[in-house]
């Protein structure tokens, strides 16, 4: 897929703030992700990562502030998980357990099966997309997997990558992995890190949530750093070393531990 997109920004937050009670999880973020970008998003624990996920996949709209999404103002009120889809924004999180006992083509199309006319679901038809999807969009290689595989023989990585190539496959143009590496371990943290490389080749966007900075430092065209509910930098990758983005990270929040 080219990147030639007829718009600039797939995602736009302008002045998002949301609050849970006396919670102020997000406090004024204006935050966008262009259309074939890779953004990593850096931030602590309960600095509002994850809310502003919820918030761009219309888990829940935001208490104020406008939304964008490939340049249009969507309404908050009209925003939803089932309109996210839509618009081609998807969310793949660490949780979403595939069906353990399952062989793996079916997880591709569990919510959307390829039917016959009458109604039976298209067996072949879904193999060789499974098939489709594994070896050309997401590139997989892992030793002895099929699409015959069952679940429970993928590593991590691995699950990680088939749910970024159903993401792929359903049309995607944004891509959100929130703290896909976390429970992983090294190699299998590299099986993610190439699949996200698959998607900016494909010419699609994503989020890339860690607080691994080595990790996102190798996928991302720019950091954006989250604290507090604020978002306190933005760095083209261009404009900065890993190191020096480590040295950012680390006076940073020294500093915040001295005001
Ligand atoms: N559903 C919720 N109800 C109440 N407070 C919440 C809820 N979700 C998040 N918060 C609070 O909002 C802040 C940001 O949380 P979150 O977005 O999950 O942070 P992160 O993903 O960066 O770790 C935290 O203080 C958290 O406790
Ligand atoms: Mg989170």
């Amino acid at each position: 897929m080219p990147d030639n997109k007829n718009y600039k920004h797939v995602f736009r937050m302008i002045d998002v703030r949301k609050s849970f009670g006396k919670v102020e999880a997000l406090k004024g973020i204006n935050f966008d992700v262009g259309a074939n970008e890779v953004i990593g998003l850096i931030g602590d624990n309960g600095a509002g990562k994850s809310t502003m996920v919820k918030i761009m996949t219309g888990v829940f709209p935001p208490t104020s502030g406008e939304l964008y999404i490939r340049d249009k103002k969507v309404s908050h009120r009209h925003y939803n998980v089932r309109k996210a889809h839509r618009f081609g924004i998807e969310t793949v999180f660490q949780e979403r357990s595939l069906g353990e006992k399952q062989p793996l083509w079916r997880n591709f199309f569990i919510g959307r099966q390829i039917t016959y006319p009458f109604g039976f679901i298209n067996i072949r038809k879904e193999k060789e997309l499974a098939q489709h999807i594994m070896l050309d969009l997401i590139g997989f290689r892992g030793a002895g997997i099929t699409v015959d595989s069952q679940v429970s023989k993928l590593s991590g990585g691995e699950r990680q990558g088939i749910a970024i190539g159903r993401a792929m496959y359903f049309d995607a143009d944004l891509i959100i992995l929130d703290e896909p590496t976390a429970a992983l371990s090294l190699k299998e943290v590299q099986k993610v890190l190439n699949f996200t490389q698959k998607i900016k080749e494909s010419g699609r966007a994503c989020v890339y949530i860690s607080h691994t900075i080595s990790h996102v430092y190798k996928v991302a065209d720019r950091f954006v750093i989250i604290d507090r509910g604020e978002i306190v930098a933005n760095f083209q990758k261009s404009d900065i070393s890993l190191q020096e983005l480590d040295e950012f990270m680390l006076k940073y929040s020294t500093e915040k531990v001295v005001s």
